[in-house]
Formats: C-alpha cells, sequence, structure tokens
C-alpha cells in the first residue's frame, strides 16, 4: 500500500505562527509537526509516500526529510497550488496512487497502544473513528446498528460524537470520485464527500479508536498546545519517543543498526542523537 501526506492550507486559523511557515513543520514538543503522520505510515509498513504541500512549503519539507532514503523509504512531493480541500490531493496523487492507499492529514497525532497492529490489519476503503467532546468541529460519522448511516462536514447539529479521524483507507475508486466532485459551499473538495459515495456503495467500513487511543487534530492554539503536553509527558515518564521517525526506521526493519548509529550524528547537541544512541544499545 502507498501513502499520501497532505501538509499544506492556509493555516489562517493560527497566523500569525504559520504566516511564513506551515503548521506541520512547527513543533510539537521536541519535533516537527508532520514526523507524527509520517511515523503512523511508517508503522502501518508503507515504504512509499507522496507529500502534498504549497509551492513554498514543499521546499521546507524537502529540506528537512529528502528522499526518505536515510530512513528506509521513499519520498516524492507534489504542490498544491491553492488549499481546495482534502479530496483534491487524490486528483494531486493519481499518477502515484496505483490502488489501495493511505491518505493522512499532517496536523494529525495518533497514538495508541496496538495501534501499529490496528494499522497493518486494516483493510481499505475504512474510516478510523474517535469519540470527541466538540463534534462541530470535525467530519462526524453516525452508526446505528453497526452501520454507519449518516456522514457529515462539521455538522451544527451533531447526531453522533464520532470524529472521523483524518487518515482515510481508500482505493483507486477514491479518484474517481474526487475527479467528479463539485466544489461545496466553502468552495472545497470534500473528503466526506467522498466517504459518501462509497457508503452509498455500500463499500464503507470504520473502527472506532476507543479510550485507549489518542487522537489530536493540532489544527488550533490550544490541540498544539495539549498536543505538546501531551507528547512530553509520555515521553518523559517512559524514556521513549512518540513519532520518532529514525527509531521507527529501524524497528521496523527499513534501516540497520550502523544506519541508526549514523543518523544519530546529525543530531548530537539536542539529546535526540543520544536518544538514537540508546535504542541501538537496547535493542
Ligand atoms: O482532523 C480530522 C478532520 O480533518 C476531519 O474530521 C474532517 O472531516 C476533515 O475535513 C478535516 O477537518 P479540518 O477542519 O481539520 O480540515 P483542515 O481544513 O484544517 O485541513 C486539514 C489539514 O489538511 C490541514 O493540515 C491543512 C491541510 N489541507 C487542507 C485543505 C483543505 C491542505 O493541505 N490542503 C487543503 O486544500
Amino acid at each position: 500500500m502507498k501513502g499520501i501526506i497532505l501538509a499544506g492550507g492556509l493555516g489562517t486559523r493560527l497566523y500569525p505562527i504559520t504566516k511564513v511557515i506551515t503548521k506541520q513543520l512547527l513543533p510539537i514538543y521536541d519535533k516537527p509537526l508532520i514526523y507524527y503522520p509520517l511515523s503512523v505510515l511508517m508503522l502501518a509498513n508503507i515504504r512509499d509516500i507522496l507529500i502534498i504541500s504549497d509551492k513554498e512549503n514543499i521546499e521546507k519539507i524537502k529540506i528537512l526529510l529528502g528522499n526518505g532514503e536515510i530512513l528506509g523509504i521513499s519520498i516524492s512531493y507534489e504542490v498544491q497550488e491553492k488549499p481546495r480541500g482534502i479530496a483534491e490531493a487524490i486528483i494531486i496523487a493519481k499518477d502515484f496512487i496505483e490502488d489501495e492507499f493511505a491518505l493522512i492529514l499532517g496536523d494529525n497525532l495518533l497514538y495508541g497502544h496496538g495501534l501499529p497492529d490496528i494499522l497493518r490489519n486494516t483493510k481499505p476503503p475504512t474510516i478510523f473513528l474517535y469519540y470527541v467532546n466538540d463534534p462541530k468541529r470535525y467530519g462526524i460519522a453516525h452508526i446505528k446498528e453497526d452501520r454507519i448511516v449518516l456522514i457529515e462536514e462539521k455538522p451544527k447539529r451533531p447526531k453522533s460524537n464520532l470524529a472521523i479521524v483524518g487518515l482515510y483507507y481508500l482505493d483507486r475508486f477514491a479518484l474517481e470520485v474526487a475527479s467528479s466532485l463539485k466544489p461545496s459551499k466553502r468552495n472545497e473538495l470534500e473528503i466526506v464527500d467522498v466517504l459518501k459515495a462509497y457508503l452509498n456503495e455500500g463499500k464503507l467500513n470504520y473502527r472506532i479508536l476507543g479510550r485507549g487511543f489518542t487522537f489530536i487534530d493540532c489544527g488550533t492554539f490550544d490541540s498544539m498546545l495539549e498536543a505538546s503536553i501531551f507528547i512530553s509527558t509520555i515521553e518523559k515518564r517512559q524514556g521513549l519517543k512518540i513519532g520518532c521517525i529514525e527509531e521507527v526506521a529501524y524497528r521496523m526493519g527499513f534501516i540497520t543498526r550502523e544506519q541508526l548509529v549514523e543518523l544519530s550524528k546529525n543530531y548530537k547537541n539536542s539529546g535526540y542523537g543520544e536518544y538514537l544512541l540508546k535504542i541501538v544499545r537496547e535493542s
């Protein structure tokens, strides 16, 4: 399966901090935000990844992640000229997509025990759902008798508090649907319209990520701060990092012990390199 990270958008909801840099490059505690969705795809055993961002930020992301070779993966890049909606990413990725793919939003943080197994054992088309206190902020799915009966984007009066996580397991059918979509009232190609098409075909599966999981959409000042505090709390408590892409590459067998030692040399002064050496010593 291939993977797509959508890491563009205007970021105006986070102005002025996103005026010169996209939020996916801003820190969540000790790493750029994009490391978290990237590590999710890597944990799903996805090694062929396309990153989509705007013209300016794509160059910065390239400096950070390059072609992925040092992580034992392949990263390619495409530009989204304007933020015309999440579903547009699927159209932009048309030459990259073969059949099944995972699309993840660059500002989504996902964490929980057993998540890697779920990621590896789920087949498209599937969406992931998460109980939230503020469903108006999300796409939501309403479940009745174990079936999705309704999908809505940011409803004023939500019928459910199950948010649709920004990780979508889809296939080529999504490309067909996205290509025929018309922009919504807010002038975007809506990902929920793609999901509704699957639903109409009776094909859409779902998995609920329950209380043992953390899903944070880092789209507001508060959620960025909360995510940073969450990561810092767990990392300090356990001495293990979350979203450390070099560690994930090593544990997934994408790179060797020697390559991890080499990578650690890039981060001598921040403690990050010392952490990578600790992983080498303890494994
Ligand atoms: O986080 C989960 C939610 O993400 C879902 O529940 C919603 O159904 C989905 O629409 C989305 O809602 P958001 O309000 O969080 O979407 P936002 O416009 O913030 O875009 C999400 C990310 O995708 C963000 O990092 C910016 C990026 N993006 C967005 C659009 C619309 C792009 O790169 N290009 C775009 O055209």
